[in-house]
This record gives structure tokens, sequence and C-alpha cells, in this order.
């Protein structure tokens, strides 16, 4: 920037322009560090100028105690850049991969996770206290190759780093929807590469109660599918070996209906379930918490559970129980008045008294068991013991309540990967902005966050692309300094590490597309694949509420099963936009010769493309209407057409430097809001940006 001042006025404005047009999709107004394709952004890096040469091999040599999952992780990484020694190539040259840790660290006991890498032309060095250092190094490593010609390299840098959050989660519902372990397994591998650290595993709710018990055998037996006490032994493995560690939640005492169908004897409400819950519906069932027998039940399978699952934590839910069946069984009505636990009306159920009380039966329970009780914010409340550790969902006031009140605390509200919100939009939720409300004191009790997957409308085959990529920018949020805030150089860098997961055997892009040729049937998939790209679900809850009843037996193999959660097109369409009116309005004063050429390059690929969404729809129309499943998407795909119409228009105005008619743009305008109208639970995530390409004057 300091070059530009220097040059002649109007000639600097010409350079201005032709950046901008050169990074059509940058926003110049923010420079960024130079953090290439990390992600998380680390603490420090220095870029040197070299590069270690292409076909070297690296020996790796340890120094710290031995262990071989670090050992294993080394040649995976390895491996994955392609490394190791070949099988035959003698021209290779040897390099050290130096790595040397203090000791073998444990995620579970919060040890040291920061780590210094060093790449120089002479070989490659790790420093790290443990070696939860040493994999988040490996992480980092795995993210460096650069092309250089026809080869990838590994360029010289220098990186010191560690995590802002110790608790950086993904939960992962296996209760609505049953995960196999290979889901698992994958979405592990996932973590590990934007240092992740906890995997919140959801393991039972209404819809079932997935872990094998060997004393309450008709839990996992009226489920169906669940994880043998083998094949959670295997994840526990799988996740330690890479840094992560694993908590389980069992929801108590709401959420249990298939608790309830296995042992009849939990309930406070009189139905009868045989089955496990075969609805979506918030059911508010709960457990009778006057019950003795409850307690011996819970104390039963926790104690099994407890001794299954390594954690020194351990996820007891508490949310969503609403307290109708106690208000409606008369004896726990008794119980409560009799417990004072009755509003100052003397009648009324004080629902979070005896639901504390409850809480306490399950945390001494849990004490016994040397556990840690973790639960969702509304086990939050007088009476909560300070040792229990508040998981906030409803807000960042469950987080900052918490905190005042001095319980430990972590946040997931905005980070709600099911309710199909953008990546910027976790991105830009910090458990600890600047402006939060917490004394320093309180502020080191937010252990971090975790991103949740509920999987009411993901099941094993689409979950990666429920959660990928835009799990890693809460990866991100967690783990960089406050201080990482582009949005833009988090989108370019997002798209290196989707390809990345791709490669560690995500399906997050290849389960859509296979959907998408399902659909397709024997037509050509692009016209489907291109209306696909522009659509995403309906936001936050709406998905329940619009004229489709899904139950847990709905195939989840429709349109909007395939479109994306965050459209990549959309953005990058309404990104064109925000170009154009900044070359629009900056250069306008600077007369026209500037302006096209600050337009031409986005002009020209806006037309491209609003002039392939028109053309889509004939193109579909035959298949739309010959497939079932497919023909209430007709009217988004008539729809993607015709404000691509109006885009076109505008697009030809512009190029044209002349300003719309009001009358032209108000017609316009009326039309979109026209066309914004969701079917088979999708929208036109491009319409918005449609639309301000209209509006423009
Ligand atoms: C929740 O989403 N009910 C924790």
């Amino acid at each position: 920037m300091r070059l530009l001042s220097a040059l002649p006025r109007q000639l600097s404005a010409l350079v201005l322009v032709l950046l901008m047009a050169s990074t059509a999709l940058a926003q110049p107004a923010q420079p960024t560090a130079d953090t290439r394709s990390l992600l998380p952004v680390p603490t420090t890096v220095r870029w040197g100028t070299a590069t270690l040469k292409p076909r070297t091999t690296l020996r790796p040599q340890f120094q710290g105690p031995p262990d071989s999952a670090t050992s294993a992780a080394v040649t995976r990484t390895l491996a994955r850049l392609g490394l190791t020694a070949p099988i035959k190539n003698q021209s290779a040259t040897t390099l050290p991969l130096q790595i040397n840790y203090g000791k073998v660290g444990r995620p579970e006991q919060f040890d040291e996770e920061r780590y210094s890498l060093r790449v120089t032309p002479t070989g490659i060095t790790i420093d790290a206290p443990t070696t939860l250092g040493v994999l988040h190094a490996l992480a980092t490593l795995e993210q460096l190759p650069q092309r250089e010609g026809r080869n990838m390299v590994l360029p010289e840098v220098d990186i010191q780093d560690q995590p802002r959050f110790a608790w950086r989660g993904l939960l992962i519902d296996v209760a609505r929807h049953f995960m196999p372990v290979a889901v698992i397994k994958r979405n592990l591998d996932a973590m590990a590469a934007v240092k992740l650290n906890v995997l919140h595993w959801h393991l039972s709710d209404d819809q079932g109660f997935r872990v094998e018990s060997k004393t309450l055998p008709r839990l996992h037996e009226v489920s169906g599918q669940y994880y043998t006490q083998a094949q959670v032994r295997e994840v526990l493995r799988y996740a330690a070996a890479r840094g992560i560690r694993v908590l389980p939640e069992f929801d108590v005492p709401g959420h249990t209906i298939a608790w309830q169908a296995a042992y009849p004897q939990l309930a406070s409400g009189d139905t009868l379930y045989k089955t496990v819950y075969q609805s979506w519906r918030l059911a508010n069932v709960a457990f009778d918490p006057t019950k003795e027998t409850t307690y011996k039940l819970l104390d039963t399978l926790f104690g099994e559970m407890t001794a299954l699952f390594s954690d020194p934590y351990f996820h007891i839910g508490g949310d969503e129980n609403d307290g109708r069946q106690w208000r409606g069984n008369p004896h726990i009505m008794a119980f409560a008045k009799a417990k004072k636990m009755l509003k100052p009306d003397g009648k009324t159920l004080d629902k979070h008294a005896l639901q504390t009380y409850f809480n306490r039966r399950v945390l001494t329970i849990l004490t016994k068991y040397n556990k840690q009780m973790v639960g969702w914010d509304e086990i939050l409340g007088p009476g909560l013991p300070k040792n229990a550790v508040i998981q906030s969902w409803r807000g960042k006031k469950g987080l900052y309540d918490a905190a005042k009140a001095g319980n430990r605390a972590i946040l997931s509200n905005g980070y709600y990967l099911d309710l199909y919100l953008s990546a910027a939009n976790a991105y830009g939720t910090d458990p600890l902005p600047v402006d939060n409300p917490l004394s320093v004191a309180q502020q080191r009790l937010i252990m971090g966050g975790e991103a949740t997957m509920w999987s009411e409308f993901a099941d094993s085959v689409i979950v990666d692309s429920r959660i990928w990529p835009r799990a890693a920018a809460v990866a991100e949020r967690l783990w960089s300094a406050r201080e990482v805030t582009s949005t833009p150089d988090m989108y370019r860098r997002l798209a290196t590490v989707s390809r990345q997961l791709e490669g560690l055997g995500l399906q997050h892009r290849r389960a859509p597309e296979q959907l998408l040729r399902q659909l397709a049937g024997p037509t050509d998939v692009g016209p489907l694949r291109t209306l696909a790209q522009v659509l995403e679900p309906v936001k936050e809850y709406k998905r329940h509420f619009q004229g489709f009843t899904y139950t847990p037996s709905t195939p989840l193999n429709r349109l909007v099963d395939a479109a994306p959660a965050e459209s990549d097109v959309a953005r990058d369409f309404n990104c064109r936009v925000d170009s154009l009116m900044g070359a629009t309005g900056a250069l306008a004063d600077r007369g026209s010769v500037f302006t096209m050429i600050a337009t031409r390059r986005n002009a020209v690929a806006m037309r491209q493309q609003l002039q392939t969404w028109q053309a889509n729809h004939s193109k579909l129309i035959p298949r739309l209407g010959s497939s079932p499943t497919l023909t209430e998407y007709a009217p988004l795909s008539a729809a993607l057409s015709a404000a691509a119409a109006l885009g076109l228009e505008r697009l030809a105005l512009l190029e044209k430097q002349q300003k719309p008619e009001a009358e032209w743009q108000a017609a316009a305008l009326k039309q979109l809001d026209a066309l914004n109208k969701p079917a088979g639970q999708t929208e036109l995530a491009v319409l918005p940006a449609i639309r301000r390409l209209v509006e423009l004057k």
C-alpha cells in the first residue's frame, strides 16, 4: 500500500482497479496476514522464501518417551504428504523430521497442546511439551504443501502455535439417525485435521439408545441399531490416537422415550411406549424423579457406562423437559409439595427445583464413579453444585450466567450446524468477544465451545455434508486468536480445507453428488446440479413446518438432502455483486474507463452465470416432470430462470452505463419477492444477491 501512495494519482487508481479485477472475490478493504492454507490460523507464522525440495523423503527421529500412537500419526502424515521413502527411486534425498516432546499428552487431562514447527530446506523440526502438540504440528504440516510448477513443495516456515480455548468440540447425534463406526472414524480424522479435540457423542434420545448395555440390555435391544461395547472401545482408541477425547451423553430426565420403551417403570406419565419414538416432535416426557427405582436403574447403567467411557466428564443432557408430565402426576406433585418444591402460590410445581433435585441425585451417582457432570443450560439455577459444567445452547446468556455463578461453561449457541446457517455466522460467534460481561476470573471458566450436529435431517450418508466444511469455521474460532476475524479469508481457506478433507475420506462432496446422480436418473446430471448448487434447506427449525411431516423412517434422498447447507455458488455470486458495487460506487467519479475495467471481468462472469441459470429450467423440465420426487422443485427451477432473466436485464443496463427506470426496478423487485417461496423444504439461496444487483441505482 505504501508503494501505491508513491505512484501518481491516476496510475494508482488504475493499479487499484486492476488489483481489484484480478482478485475479483477478495475484499481489498480487509488486508489479512498471509496465512496461506492454514486453518485454524496459528498464533505466529513467519514464512521464509526457500522450500523443501520436491522428491525429498523424510526420516522421522523421535526424542521423547516412546509412543506408538504418535509414531503412527507421523507415518500417516508422511503418507498423506507423499514423503515416505519411495519403493524404487534412487534420486530421492532423505532429510530429518526431528520430533521432540516431553511426555505423552492426555487430552482429557487438558495437557498442553502448544507446538512449534520449523520447515527449512534441510529438514523439519517439531517441538512440543506433549504428544498433543506433536499431533497438532502434524495437522499443520499437512496443510503446508503449495504448488510450485508441477510439484507440490513444502515452504520454509517457522510456526509457534497454541489454542485459545482448551475445549473445542463437535457433537454428533447418533440417536436420531444411527451413525456406523466408519462414519464416526472419518469425522474424527476431519476433527484432527482442524484441531478439534472433543467428540461429544449424543448416544441416547427419544428415538434410540445406541450403546450395548450388559446390565440393562433392553435399552439397546429396543433401539435396534447400536454400538457394541467393543466398537465403543475401538472408537475411543481411534479418537485418543488423534488427541481427541470422547464425551458421552446420556440425556436425562427428558428425551428418554427409548429408555421408557425398554423400562416402563421409569415413566412419569401414563403413556406406555412399546417402541422407541417414531416422531421428531418434542415429546416432553421425563423420568419419574420421585422413585428410588429410577436412581437405582441410573446407578446401574451409569456404573457400567462410566467404566466403559474413560473421559472424566460425563454429559447427562437435562434439556427440554417442560415438566408437564410431572405436573400431571398426582404422586409427583405430592412429593414436590412434601419437599417444598412448589412456587410461592403453594400450588404450581417449581419444575426447576424438582429437576435440580434429580440432577443432584445424578451428580451423587457420577461423583461415586469419579466423573464430572456436564449438562445443557436448563440445569443451571439455584442449587446446582459449582463443579457441574454448563453447555449453553439457548443463547449466550446461559454461558455467562454459568460463569457468573462459578460454573465452568461451553458455548454451542451459534454453532448449531443443523440449522443450515452460514460458516460466517458461526465464525462471527465468539465465546468471549471483547465486550463480554465477565470478570477476568469468570472468563477463565469459559472452556470453549462445540459445534453440534443434531441428526433429525442427517443420516449416515449425508451427515458429512451437514458438518463439513462449516465445522472448520467453528474450529478456527475456538483455536485462533480473537483478532483473526476476516470472513473472506476464512472462506478462501475453508475451500482448501474442504478439498483436504475429501482426501481424508470425508463424503461431504461425494455423497450429495451421488444423490444428485440418482435423482437425475437416466438424464444428464448437469442441470439438476446447477439447480441444487443454488438451493439451501430452509433455515433453523423450519424444515419441520413446511408441509411435509418427517419421521425417523423418512428417507433423506430428496433434492433438499443434496442441496448444500450453505451454497458456495450463491456466496460467490454475492461477492461478485459486492465487487461490482464497490467498483461502481468508489470509482464512479473516475470516469467510465476505470469503471469499465473494474467491472469487466466480474460482469463477464456474472453474465455467464445468469445465462446458465436462465437456460437451466428448460433443460430440467423433462426430468422434473418425469420424477415424482423432483416435481415439487419445479417452481424453484422456474424461479431461478425468471430471477436470472431480471439479473441479466440489470447487468445489460450497467454495462451500457444506464440507470434503470424506477418503474422497471419496482416491478422487478416485486417479481423477485413473488419468486421468493420455498418448495420441497428448500429455498433459492441466490435470490438475495440477484435482488441486490437489481436494486443497484
Ligand atoms: C438441545 O438442542 N436441545 C440441547
